[in-house]
């Protein structure tokens, strides 16, 4: 692939349905009415000099370089700012012209550092190539006068710099920060020669609301903000298209290379998730793919308290493969099992799923999603018939009213926040539901119409006083209903929302909610234009989060805001591939395409595939696995790509569970939290040393290309047709793609889809299918996926989990920009700069009752466990609400949380934890335990003997 970027039109695309028809340079162009004629030029292939234009931004017409010549009309316009008419007639080359761009480039030049040759942005300079292209041979003007070529380097970022000796002052990082990533750090300061471009007040990016998403970076023409990675290893020689490996948003990355090395990720403007843009994570923090602590020989071990034994990949598999038999002629076809991972590719996920179905001979496989969106499979098929979000990301250009409920999405899904900032920008209106004044509350530029901010725990409650208010005051969309919903569930559902109790007025005393609040934000839903709901794990994560979802559901059907552009109901995805691994047929009672495995036709439509006979009832859950373990019926765990010991609920429990394990196989890239407890390691690749897909929030199946061999020699999937093998129930395979082939197979959502088919159209959104062979954007058009959409009465339950004197605060927990997840790659990358520790966040009010000052040591003690962090004093919490991020394995976040679920799907609780919080001075004994086995498990893996051959 060569490594220039699809071509830069200098002005974005205008979204006219009117076309305009002129002349450029004697070429005939058709364009959309509003486009500039500087992008038209560009269409009819002419070559306009440009420098303070490019197609991700506004025109802004400040560097006089695109100047044309159009027939009828004085002097030289800047093509960039002047919009095309019918039959207007352009040239772009003259004499005349370039002699004016080259007075131009003369002053540039003269004023700017002449040491191309060793500028680590030579051959990647715009300022380089418009010297160039406009004939620039000397400056008459000289080098000597006032210049900026002493000015001080800007280094305070670990992934970019600022030397604004190179900068031309063309504006174009300052109009990328405020229009494309919408977070207005930088500003232009002085005017005329003492221009210069500043974040922050103190000038520096560190110090400044700047959050390293790189667009900057990106839209500069010269190498004044460039990559460090570019300075340190130089200028890249080839590109594989990727897919970024962190969030459910799955932007679209240009991996520039040179041999294996990657030198930098760039946002890949073709990306239908991204356009372009791109968050701290994707863009910068990939540095754990190569980080010192990738363990590349697989390990086997007896004991726990044994040292590691590095073994060649054959002993591994087959002693993994005889344990595996050993436990079940022991303790029975059931006493082992799999976790599929939300990281791995579709086809990794799929492969594990069939292992343990086909190979093991029972359903005993759970996913990470089981503690994430569980509620969201099964809220959103109940309802509306598929358990996927209804939209495409772009959907939200069209969207008039915004409602975030429990999502944090400028922290965890960046690049849509931005989206949606613009979106806001643009006049649309925001509700947001969460108890925590996130930044889209009321962030840099950002200021939320309400902001419903309720007890945790207390979601139903709200979302049924939101429905009651619609109903009660006749918002109704009773020509939707009557058309696209089953009327007898309809009835039964408006008979119950109108019941007083669920009324704003009724409800506030346990949402804690105004009133009026509720009702004015439940009026601009109903009314307001286009209304989409986009939630999160605040949603889901809770022992009504199966209730909620479908709360939501009723809501958006009420009001008639489903199927079609700008509306819908949109789960935001924690991690790269939640979607996708849901989709597999990684839950215990689903097999692809979440058909359940009782169902007869289906499973025997596997069964003659696979050649195998399936058992048709489901198997384990995860907790249940747990329970089973401690039960001592369940000894043998395959894991891939997961850390449970750190991210599931009541560590203590996971921990015990995992000890009673007999086997236990961890397949991952770092000794994590889990494989502390292994008997089997099994070095797993990163993203970039993978071939296969990823699916994002919005069903997007996209490709994730292997840029670099996997460092331990052995694909993950290839890990997993092994241990088929051994096991006695051979896979064959040549590659990945044939893996999505099956899949497709035996998936009618996935039947259109193929490696092929995905290089060839970007990116397809499933269904994809004979009816819609590129897939589908936007589902639920014409009618519900079940036919029928189907209402549910959502009757709140408050938790178990209630306040009491012994524990009178509610812990909340979610996630932070710069970490991902359980931290086990972004902790190994420069973003510790922006977070290094979790910390309590707490209200003053409740510091101050408990003797606590900002950074002091503090105990949480819930009745499931008890832990230490440092506070944080923070206005962000209502009184009597905490809240921490859950990254740093130490922290401890899940010794706390407890075994509450919810009751449909056993998602636990983690939002709502009652604890009280206390002044301390030293680690919880738990802490204290946890440092001394974790410091023993580094031993046992360092001393580890190296294989024999
Ligand atoms: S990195 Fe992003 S947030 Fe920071 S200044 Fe640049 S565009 Fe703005
Ligand atoms: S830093 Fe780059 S993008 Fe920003 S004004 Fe200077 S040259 Fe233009
Ligand atoms: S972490 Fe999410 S938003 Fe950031 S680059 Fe990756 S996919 Fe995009
Ligand atoms: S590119 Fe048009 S004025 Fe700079």
């Amino acid at each position: 692939m060569s490594l220039l970027e699809s071509v830069d039109f200098g002005t974005p695309q205008s979204r006219s349905e009117m076309a305009v028809t002129l002349q450029v340079d004697g070429v005939q162009v058709t364009v959309p009415s509003g486009t500039s004629v500087l992008r038209a030029s560009i269409a009819a292939g002419s070559n306009v000099p440009k420098l303070c234009a490019t197609d991700s931004l506004e025109a802004f017409g400040s560097c006089r370089l695109c100047l044309v010549e159009i027939d009828g009309r004085k002097g030289y316009p800047a093509s960039c700012t002047t919009a095309v008419e019918a039959g207007m007639k352009v040239r772009t080359q003259s004499d005349a012209l370039a002699r004016i761009r080259r007075g131009v480039m003369e002053l540039y030049i003269s004023d700017h550092p002449l040491d191309c040759l060793t500028c680590s942005a030579n051959g990647d300079c715009e300022l380089q190539d418009m010297a160039g292209a406009v004939g620039l041979r000397e400056v008459r003007y000289g080098y000597d006068g006032a210049n900026h070529l002493a000015a001080k380097k800007e280094l305070s970022n670990p992934y970019f710099s600022f030397d604004p000796a190179k900068c031309i002052v063309c504006s174009r990082c300052v109009r990328a920060c405020e229009e494309i990533q919408g977070t207005y750090a930088l500003t232009i300061d002085a005017r005329g020669f003492a221009s210069v471009v500043t974040a922050g007040q103190a000038g520096r990016f560190m110090d400044s609301e700047c959050v390293s998403c790189g667009a900057c970076v990106q839209a500069c023409p010269t190498a004044a903000l460039i990559e460090n990675s570019v300075i340190d290893l130089g200028q890249p020689e080839h590109v594989h298209v990727t897919t970024c490996a962190y969030c459910g948003v799955g932007c679209s990355f240009r991996a520039e290379m040179r041999g294996t090395q990657v030198i930098r990720m760039v946002p890949h403007k073709d990306g239908r998730a991204n356009h372009g843009h791109s968050c701290v994570k994707g863009r910068f923090a990939w540095g754990y793919a190569t980080h010192k602590d990738r363990i590349r020989s697989p390990m086997i071990r007896k004991k726990i308290t044994d040292p590691w034994q590095e073994v060649s990949w054959q002993e591994a598999i087959v002693y993994t493969a005889g344990e595996f038999r050993r436990i079940q002629g022991r303790y029975g076809r059931d006493s082992i099992g799999g976790i599929t991972s939300s990281r791995c590719t579709n086809e990794e996920t799929y492969l594990v799923q069939k292992l343990v179905r086909a190979a093991f001979g029972n359903n005993n496989v759970d996913t990470c999603a089981r503690v994430c969106h569980s509620p969201t499979g099964y809220g959103l098929k109940a309802t509306l018939g598929e358990s996927a979000g209804t939209q495409d990301f772009d959907s939200i250009q069209a969207t008039d009213v915004m409602m975030i409920i429990g999502a944090n999405p400028t922290d965890g899904h960046p690049v849509f926040a931005s989206a949606m900032k613009r979106r806001l920008r643009e006049g649309a209106k925001l509700i947001v539901v969460d108890p925590r004044v996130i930044d889209m509350v009321n962030g840099p530029h950002v200021q939320a119409d309400y902001h419903l901010q309720l007890r945790p725990g207390t979601n139903v409650a709200v979302i049924n006083s939101l429905a009651h208010v619609v109903a009660a005051e006749g918002l109704l969309r009773e020509d939707f209903i009557a058309q696209r919903c089953d009327p007898k569930a309809y009835e039964t559902w408006k008979k119950f929302i109108l019941q007083p109790h669920n009324s704003p007025e009724a409800m506030d005393p346990i949402t804690g909610v105004p009133a009026a609040t509720v009702r004015a934000a439940a009026r601009l839903y109903a009314t307001g234009g286009n209304a989409a709901i986009y939630y999160g794990l605040g949603v889901t994560e809770h022992s009504q989060g199966s209730t909620m979802v479908m709360g939501i559901a009723n809501l958006a059907m009420a009001t008639g805001n489903i199927g079609r552009s700008g509306v819908g109901v949109n789960p935001l995805r924690g991690q790269n591939n939640v979607q996708g691994s849901c989709d597999m047929g990684s839950f215990p009672h689903e097999l692809p395409g979440y058909r359940h495995i009782a169902d007869a036709k289906t499973r025997s439509l596997f069964e003659f595939d696979w050649k195998v006979t399936l058992v048709s009832e489901p198997g384990l859950r995860i907790p249940n696995m747990f329970d089973a373990a401690l039960d001592g019926s369940f000894k043998g765990l395959y894991v891939q790509g997961e850390d449970i010991a750190q991210s599931d609920p009541n560590t203590q429990h996971v921990t015990q569970a995992l000890t009673s394990l007999e086997c236990l196989v961890v397949q991952d890239l770092f000794l994590n939290e889990t494989a502390k407890f292994a008997h089997v390691f099994l070095p797993g690749s990163s993203f970039l040393e993978k071939d296969g897909t990823f699916t994002n929030a919005e069903r997007r199946v996209s490709r994730v290309r292997k840029v670099m061999p996997p460092l331990a020699g052995m694909a993950d999937w290839e890990i997993t047709v092994e241990l088929s093998k051994a096991l006695g129930y051979p896979m064959h395979y040549d590659s990945p793609a044939q893996v999505m082939d099956e899949i497709a197979r035996l998936t009618p959502t996935f039947a259109g889809v193929s490696f092929e088919a995905i290089d060839r159209l970007g990116s397809i959104q499933w269904p994809c299918n004979s009816s819609a062979p590129e897939g589908t954007p936007v589902m639920h058009v014409d009618q519900f996926v079940r036919g029928k959409g189907r209402f549910v009465v959502t009757e709140f339950i408050a938790t178990d989990e209630k306040v009491s004197p012994r524990y009178p605060l509610i812990l909340t927990t979610g996630r932070i920009l710069s970490q991902y997840n359980v931290g086990a790659q972004t902790r190994r990358t420069a973003n510790l700069a922006w977070h290094d520790e979790d910390r309590l966040e707490i209200h003053p009010h409740d510091a101050q009752e408990r003797g606590i000052g900002d950074g002091d040591w503090v105990g949480i003690a819930s009745r499931a466990g008890e832990t230490v962090l440092r506070a944080r004093l923070s206005e962000r919490m209502q009184p009597g609400v905490v809240y921490t991020t859950f990254h740093f394995p130490g922290s401890g976040a899940n010794v706390i949380t407890t075994e509450n679920s919810d009751w449909a799907t056993n998602c636990p609780e983690y939002k709502v934890t009652a604890v009280q919080v206390t002044l301390v001075s030293h680690p919880s004994e738990w802490q204290e335990r946890f440092r001394r086995f974790s410091e023993q498990q580094i031993r046992l893996a360092e001393a580890r003997k190296p294989v024999h051959t």
